[in-house]
């Protein structure tokens, strides 16, 4: 993507120096050994290392985790640091991350960067483990299978509809209830350590990694998208005097998960649900995300995107969404068909984040879901199964640039690491929590809230959690920098709503540039853009920010797909 050319006018500043931080005391435990990576494909570069770090850095006798590395040498010299490079969940692990796409931020960087991923603690090859007692996904699927948490909500329209409204709140106790065990079985397995995840000692962890790896002198680099914004805001706001370059793109209102009862959260995670993935949501523009795609539909006409009928409008298209979902509500509900509207909106809201697939998964699915409802008979199972199969594609095209891991600990991370992050919230009722669902469902986001509205979505099960970190960052997030961090948000992002953006930006004032991609999905990964790309490579090579104000458009077309891949940083 990247021309030599770019990167020619790039070279020449490399001079300018870090403002760099007054002598510090390390906290590294190191050295960290390097090795090449057992699973490497042949030729690469790859390394992994292990580290141990304590488990409560204010008490290090306590015990310790042994957190496990990757990293993309830098072939450079002279180089100019590590990037420490982090993305989704809670419960993402940054070792796959690194193998899948470092070598892109490494390029995008000129190889001037090592690039850095981490399991963070509990998660993946990091250990301890999170296991709550769990022996398997499957095992964690069954404790919640029959309740709300794993089969969402089944609702008419928006959720105005009275009998809709009183099966979902004849469901609280029994919520209530299993909420309330699961907190206790995550206490029997891992009490004693659990107060030890959570992001704030991951922040101390990626300090402690930069003080063995570059001295503790040394600025720290950071490159977080998604769930990977809370952590690179609690960095810079925890260690201001420590921050080089810091890049946060698809950004999670970090201020309000680290003071607010999480229920209030913009964020809900469905736990278990949808052939029990999780999902990592925002409900904000989820709505706008699926009118980009109707407009854009619309506009390409039958002959690019064929689920636009003649003369349909990005309006009429949108209209025809809810109306497919209805029918599936009444035809559900009348047992003519397996096909729920919680499927519907649930295989919809999958696609939204990754708009490079929605030629190839949501309008067929669209498709199927029309052809299966419209007909008075009974549902065509060849399409159903269609779709299903168009959403397991959906789910592996997912895994770039939103890669969830599949494994226990990241299922359970997404429940856990914001409840120990959270405040306390002993006052917080489910009865509460519920109205916010409903309220969510009713004014934001009337086709999706039902699907992100599931309550075991940490965010909706934190009340209930009964285990908070040792220590819990809470601010204040405007930190004064010395080298100003790069903000990025996406115009229609259906999981971390531009605004988070704004506000983070807004907050670090002159400490930070914001750049707004004018497109959609999840992260400014989810399309390619050149301009968003060379933005991020001349903040990470000179630290020189975007313009204020400054909106990048993508350069990639979606009906008919343009054909640039997703991996253009790469
Ligand atoms: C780590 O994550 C990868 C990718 O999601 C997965 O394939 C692997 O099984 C996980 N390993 C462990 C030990 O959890
Ligand atoms: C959930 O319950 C249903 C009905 O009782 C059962 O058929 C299914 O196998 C269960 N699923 C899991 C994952 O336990
Ligand atoms: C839920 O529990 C409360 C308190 O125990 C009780 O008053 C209420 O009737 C229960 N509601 C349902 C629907 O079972
Ligand atoms: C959590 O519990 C599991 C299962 O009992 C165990 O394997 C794991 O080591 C425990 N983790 C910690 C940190 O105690
Ligand atoms: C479909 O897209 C192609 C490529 O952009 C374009 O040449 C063609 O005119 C479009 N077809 C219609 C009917 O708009
Ligand atoms: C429903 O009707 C449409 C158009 O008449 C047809 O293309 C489609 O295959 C039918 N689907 C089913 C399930 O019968
Ligand atoms: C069901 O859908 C499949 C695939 O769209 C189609 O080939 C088949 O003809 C449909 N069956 C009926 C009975 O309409
Ligand atoms: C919980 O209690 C605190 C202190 O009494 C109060 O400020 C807060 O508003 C209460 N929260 C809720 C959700 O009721
Ligand atoms: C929700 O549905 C009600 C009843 O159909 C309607 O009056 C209201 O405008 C809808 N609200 C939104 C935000 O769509």
């Amino acid at each position: 993507m990247f021309s030599k050319r770019l990167f020619g006018i790039l070279l020449p500043v490399l001079s300018i120096n870090f403002v760099t931080a007054s002598p510090t005391r390390s906290t590294c435990f190191g050295p960290i050994h390097w090795e090449e990576c057992q699973d490497n494909a042949p030729g690469s570069t790859i390394q992994c290392a292990s580290y141990r770090v304590p488990l409560d850095y204010a008490r290090p006798e306590i015990g310790s985790a042994t957190i496990a590395l990757t990293r993309v040498p830098s072939p450079m010299t002279p180089r100019l640091g590590t990037i420490f490079q982090f993305q989704g969940g809670p419960g993402g692990s940054g070792t796959q991350l690194v193998k899948e796409i470092a070598s892109g931020v490494a390029r995008l960087a000129d190889g001037l960067y090592d690039v850095v991923g981490w399991d963070p603690r509990g998660i993946n090859q990091t250990s301890p483990k999170l296991t709550c007692g769990f022996q398997s996904l499957e095992e964690q699927q069954g404790f919640f299978n029959g309740t709300i948490i794993n089969d969402g909500i089944e609702a008419h329209g928006n959720f105005t509809d009275e009998s809709d409204l009183h099966r979902f709140f004849s469901t609280l106790n029994q919520t209530d209830s299993i909420l309330r065990r699961f907190g206790q079985k995550c206490i029997e397995d891992n009490g004693s350590f659990l107060k030890y995840l959570g992001t704030t000692a991951v922040v101390r962890d990626i300090v402690s990694m930069a003080d063995c790896l570059e001295g503790p002198d040394n600025p720290i680099n950071y490159y977080g998208i998604s769930y990977g914004t809370v952590i690179g805001t609690y960095l810079v706001n925890m260690f201001p005097k420590r921050v080089g370059r810091v890049v946060i793109d698809g950004v999670v209102d970090a201020v309000t998960w680290a003071t607010e009862p999480t229920y209030k959260e913009t964020i809900h995670f469905p736990l278990g649900f949808l052939n029990n993935r999780v999902i990592l949501a925002v409900i904000h523009d989820a709505d706008v995300a699926l009118k980009g795609f109707t407009d854009l539909c619309a506009q390409a006409g039958p002959a690019n995107c064929s689920f636009a009928t003649p003369g349909a409008t990005g309006a009429s298209l949108f209209q025809d969404i809810g109306d497919l979902i209805d029918t599936a509500y009444d035809r559900h509900k009348a047992g003519l068909s397996t096909l729920s509207a919680i499927d519907v909106r649930a295989v919809i809201y999958s696609t939204l984040s990754n708009p490079t697939t929605w030629d190839q998964v949501l309008v067929p699915s669209l498709i199927s879901i029309r052809n299966s409802l419209t007909n008075q008979s009974t549902t065509n199972i060849t399409d159903i199964m269609s779709m299903k199969k168009a959403l397991t594609l959906a789910k592996l095209m997912q895994t770039r640039p939103s890669t969830i891991d599949p494994s226990l600990q990241a299922a359970l991370a997404i429940g856990v690491i914001p409840c120990l992050d959270s405040i306390d919230q002993g006052n917080v009722t489910t009865k509460q929590v519920y109205d916010e669902m409903v309220r969510i469902t009713q004014t934001i986001s009337p086709f999706f809230g039902e699907v992100i509205g599931t309550p075991l979505t940490l965010l909706f099960n934190c009340h209930l959690f009964p285990v908070r970190a040792v220590e819990r960052f809470t601010g204040p997030f405007n930190a004064k920098l010395e080298n100003p961090i790069l903000v990025i948000g996406n115009k229609g992002d259906p999981k971390t709503p531009f605004q988070n953006a704004k506000k983070i930006a807004d907050m670090l004032g002159p400490s930070a540039g914001l750049l707004e991609q004018d497109g959609f999905g999840h992260t400014s990964l989810a399309e390619v853009s050149e301009c968003t790309l060379g933005v991020i490579a001349t903040y990470l090579v000179t630290g020189q920010l975007p313009e204020s104000g400054q909106v990048c458009s993508v350069s990639q077309t979606l009906f008919p797909p343009n054909g640039l891949p997703l991996a253009a940083a790469s």
